[in-house]
């Protein structure tokens, strides 16, 4: 574990030794990294949308034997067993809550009742204001820039104006992968730095090699934003897959979401009755249509054949733009390690004030 540090309010929120944050990414971020990243000094976060509740149980387990070192896990507040998953972190001594939507006050209260620390990520200065009113200890605030469901604002311009909003620690994410970015985050008054890609692309993570392929190929105009898989702006690699879904009209789109959402069910366990209860949730003050709602199915499977089969034909691959940057695949030790030393190099290079 590296030797440098760089105490923020964060690794004091959190008890980690690194202002490092390694973000809960559906069927990426499962035991293997969780614990790899957790032993390295940082802060690593279960994904747990994407799995049953009985699996999310096994995961924490399996983390829990591999490190004592504090680790998250990340859930959909809007999920009809958040309830559930929420007492299993409680029951499990889990240090941090990340949630992917605002969680509710309630659900907060209960968390921080138990002694976890509550960590949603934010895409915007309201939802971070309103989570930090209800209780949260601090907010990840991703920048347009990240990988995955993304908004259009940028880090540079989004992170200062949510530090100033609230007074919680803020974690930057949303284009972060070395040293640099983690003092820049700190400059802007970040406590830490949250990163999905870079961790996705470790010997850690448990991804198939030929998918890890592609991002390392990519470069930085091969990583899109479509509305096309699910709806809602998802930042990801431009395939061919990607280019026919924008392509391909309004039914075949609706088929897919059908197959999709059918397949999910089975893979999940989830009745019909809980998936339409969630979509009503998902629905619940935003202006989805019931057909978007069924294409928000497609996105676990979708992501699935890639990040679990390896099938890059016929899956999406979530990226950050910073995919075009990344060239290698370390450790997670190695990263965070890297990281620390070029933060600290990079502050003593820094021009000294007048
Ligand atoms: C493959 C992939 C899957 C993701 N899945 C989730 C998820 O299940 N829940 C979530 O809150 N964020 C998810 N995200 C977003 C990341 O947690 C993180 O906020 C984002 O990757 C940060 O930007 P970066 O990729 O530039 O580091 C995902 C991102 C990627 C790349």
């Amino acid at each position: 574990m590296s030797d440098v540090t760089l105490a923020t309010p964060l690794t004091a929120l959190v008890g980690v030794r690194h202002p490092v944050v390694q973000t809960g990414m559906g069927w990426v971020a499962g035991p293997r990294l969780v614990s790899a990243t957790a032993n390295a000094g940082a802060l690593g976060i279960l994904a747990s949308a994407t799995m049953t509740v009985d699996q999310l149980r096994s995961a924490v387990r399996e983390v829990k034997s591999r490190t004592d070192a504090p680790f998250g896990v990340n859930l959909r507040a809007d999920a009809g067993d958040a309830a559930e998953r929420a007492r299993i972190i409680i029951d499990e001594g889990v240090r941090v809550a990340s949630f992917a939507l605002a969680p509710s006050r309630e659900l907060i209260a209960r968390l921080k009742d138990a002694g976890v620390v509550v960590i949603p990520s934010i895409g915007a200065r309201r939802h971070a204001e309103k989570v930090a009113a209800w209780g949260a200890d601090a907010v990840i605030v991703q920048g347009g820039e990240g990988g995955g469901h993304t908004g259009s604002v940028a880090t540079t311009v989004l992170l200062p104006q949510v530090v100033d909003a609230v007074d919680i620690p803020v974690v930057a994410a949303g284009g972060f992968h070395d040293g640099r970015g983690l003092v820049a985050a700190l400059a802007y008054g970040a406590a830490g730095v949250a990163m999905g890609t870079r961790f996705l692309l470790t010997s850690d993570s448990t991804v198939p090699d030929a998918v890890k392929a592609r991002y390392l190929a990519a470069a930085v105009g091969d990583v899109t934003v479509t509305t096309k898989v699910d709806g809602l702006p998802h930042r990801m690699l431009r395939t061919e897959l990607v280019d026919a879904l924008e392509r391909a009209g309004r039914a075949a789109s609706l088929l897919r979401a059908v197959r999709h959402a059918r397949a999910f069910r089975r893979e999940s366990g989830m009745g019909w009755s809980r998936m339409v209860r969630d979509g009503l949730a998902m629905k619940h003050g935003k202006d989805l249509t019931w057909s978007q709602v069924l294409l928000a199915a497609n996105t676990p499977m979708l992501l699935k054949a890639s990040m679990v089969d390896g099938r890059t034909d016929l899956g999406v691959m979530a990226s950050g733009q910073v995919a075009g940057l990344i060239d290698d695949l370390p450790s997670c030790a190695e990263l965070v390690d890297r990281v620390m030393t070029e933060a600290l190099a990079t502050l003593r290079a820094l021009p000294a004030a007048r």
